[in-house]
């Protein structure tokens, strides 16, 4: 019986076998001719209900195909595996550079930089501000020449990198792609995302210089500006991370982010662009918690809310327009200082929950993030981590397992449904930047962060190694330590390159962006170029937007 209802395949089946299962895997072969388990048997690359019925295929469907419910591609990882992109920068350019390409050569398959405070929020690494903070989070990169040095024997043409930045991303893209251009690679080859995601950073990361008008306006121009120019680049990544990171619960995060999400859509589109164009560089960027069910159920009702909201509210009518595209990174804020090896367990379930939930970009937290910057050695073992969900777990021979699991699926139907109530509630309020004015939002994730550590002091939520199965003696970890001398040798590079550059130039292009930027029509990019080439530093150009444009107060 089984057998011979398995025969007749549904219409949907073959459809989708015959049009987005074929063009994938003619433009990504699986990975292997066949998937086995030990002892031969094969592993399929989908399960489906014996019954396709209309519930079915509204709310599940087939993986690349709306809802994408069950991921954004045909073959997900039988055809490519997930991205593993380690976020990782320090100290100085030389130094960053060579852990990007120790990285490398353990095997990790995409960059992701991390810049140094100043460098985030916009100062010279010689500005008072920046005193204490130069190279201590991430990398110090004050111009052009940093940039240079941080690339060095990296080919932007084969590898695709993440920038953590938003005030000032499109200064960074405009540095990234002068780098790329000195290597012979033109922008509109380069592969990679620029974080670009200001309304976040007002409720739960804090790099934020301008108003959140102008803020906007930088995003829509790069916006603009990409998909002329490098159309293979994401121009944002719409973070939930920082808002779980600050204590949101799991439908809170999806709201948050994805509000956000149409709040860029519709400003791009008042801006005047065209939505099938700069909606499939969209990207998103995920929490991976420690509720290891919650978490996959959270990532699957997050790509089917993101796929909905684009075809129903915003018209979208390419597949690519409505696909939720997503890195996630494991949760720091459930790393612990205590008993520093269970946090390798931690990040273990937490990455399982990403590749179960379906994610194309992982970084796996060290052991060791909750003292310090990762040492080498946690970080090798964060990586093989992935490495061996990867080729050893069996999880990324078959798509979507979960489906069909009744827990996953009521939980996936749960989580939407909360997550559509809150956006509501956001939209009937005014919208996000509203929300964000009178306190809305952050009222909300201060109050559900309050409850999680109440649940903890009072011992109702176990931290293993906290606040029970504590040991008296704690086994000690080396802790890297970020050498203050290095604030000294990037202020004496930045006076160098001041000192050699065509001053003349250099004051021209920073007097023509600040033309072009008094011009609330301008797109800012071309001008930002045209003073990363002349060697002007990011405090230089961030100083002649807060002229213009001012800068945001949180009161
Ligand atoms: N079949 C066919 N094609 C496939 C495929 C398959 N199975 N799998 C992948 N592909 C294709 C994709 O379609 C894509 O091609 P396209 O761009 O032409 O469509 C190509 O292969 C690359 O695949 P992905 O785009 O899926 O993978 P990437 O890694 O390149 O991109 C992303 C993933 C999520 C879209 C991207 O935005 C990304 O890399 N984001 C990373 C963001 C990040 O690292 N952030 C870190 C922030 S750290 C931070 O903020 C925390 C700190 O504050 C503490």
């Amino acid at each position: 019986m089984t057998e011979k209802k398995r025969k007749t395949k549904h219409p949907a089946q073959k459809d989708w076998e015959e049009n987005e299962l074929k063009r994938s895997l003619d433009r990504f072969p699986e990975r292997r001719e066949k998937f086995t388990c030990h002892g031969g048997r094969e592993v399929p690359r989908l399960s489906l209900p014996r019954e396709i019925d209309r519930d079915y295929l509204e709310n599940l469907g087939f993986p690349g195909r709306y809802p994408f419910t069950r991921g954004v591609q045909p073959t997900m990882y039988r055809g490519r595996l997930w991205t593993m992109r380690q976020y990782a920068g320090f100290s100085t350019a030389a130094a960053s550079n060579e852990r990007y390409r120790y990285l490398l050569d353990q095997g990790q398959t995409g960059l992701s930089i991390a810049f140094d405070l100043p460098t985030q929020i916009g100062y010279d690494s010689d500005d008072p501000l920046a005193m204490g903070e130069v190279g201590k989070v991430g990398v110090a990169i004050d111009t052009l020449a940093d940039m240079e040095v941080l690339f060095d024997r990296i080919p932007l043409d084969k590898i695709s990198t993440s920038m953590t930045i938003n005030s000032p991303a499109m200064v960074l893209l405009a540095m990234y792609v002068v780098v790329a251009e000195k290597q012979g690679v033109a922008a509109d080859r380069l592969r990679g995302t620029i974080q670009n995601d200001i309304l976040k950073e007002y409720v739960a990361r804090g790099t934020y210089i301008f108003p959140p008008r102008p803020s906007l306006r930088l995003i829509t121009n790069i916006f603009q500006w990409c998909a002329e120019k490098a159309p293979l680049f994401n121009t944002i990544s719409i973070s939930g991370y920082h808002i779980r990171e600050a204590g949101s619960t799991a439908s809170q995060e999806v709201a948050f982010t994805l509000a956000n999400g149409m709040t860029y859509v519709q400003t791009a589109l008042d801006a005047g662009l065209e939505l099938e164009i700069f909606a499939r560089r969209l990207a998103f960027f995920f929490n991976a918690h420690n509720n290891l069910l919650e978490e996959i159920a959270k990532f699957r009702a997050a790509r089917r809310l993101w796929a909905r909201i684009m075809k129903e509210r915003f018209g979208a009518k390419k597949p690519a327009s409505m696909m939720l595209r997503f890195h996630t990174q494991t949760a720091g804020c459930t790393l612990t200082a205590q008993q520093v090896d269970n946090n390798i367990v931690r990040v273990t379930l937490q990455a399982l929950a990403a590749v179960l939930g379906g994610t194309q970009s992982l970084h796996t937290n060290s052991r060791d993030e909750a003292l310090s910057l990762p040492t080498e050695e946690s970080v090798r073992t964060a990586l093989r981590t992935q490495q061996i969900l990867a080729h050893e777990s069996g999880v990324a021979d078959i798509v979507d397992p979960l489906a069909g699991s009744w827990y996953i699926e009521q939980l996936t139907d749960t989580i939407e449904r909360e997550a559509v109530e809150l956006i509501d509630q956001i939209m009937e309020a005014g919208g996000v930047v509203a929300c964000i004015e009178n306190g809305f939002i952050q009222a909300q994730i201060e109050d559900a962060a309050y409850q999680y550590q109440q649940e903890i002091e009072r011992g109702e939520r176990i931290i293993v190694g906290v606040n029970r199965f504590q040991s008296e003696e704690e086994t000690r970890v080396p802790v890297m330590r970020v050498d203050p001398a290095v604030e000294e040798e990037q202020v004496r590079r930045l006076q160098q390159v001041r000192a050699e550059r065509d001053t003349g130039a250099a004051t021209r292009a920073l007097a023509r962006l600040k033309a072009a930027a008094e011009r609330s029509e301008a797109n800012l990019m071309e001008p930002v170029l045209e003073a990363v080439r002349c060697y002007c530093s990011l405090g230089e150009i961030c100083n002649v937007l807060r002229d213009v444009f001012g800068e945001y107060r949180d009161y």
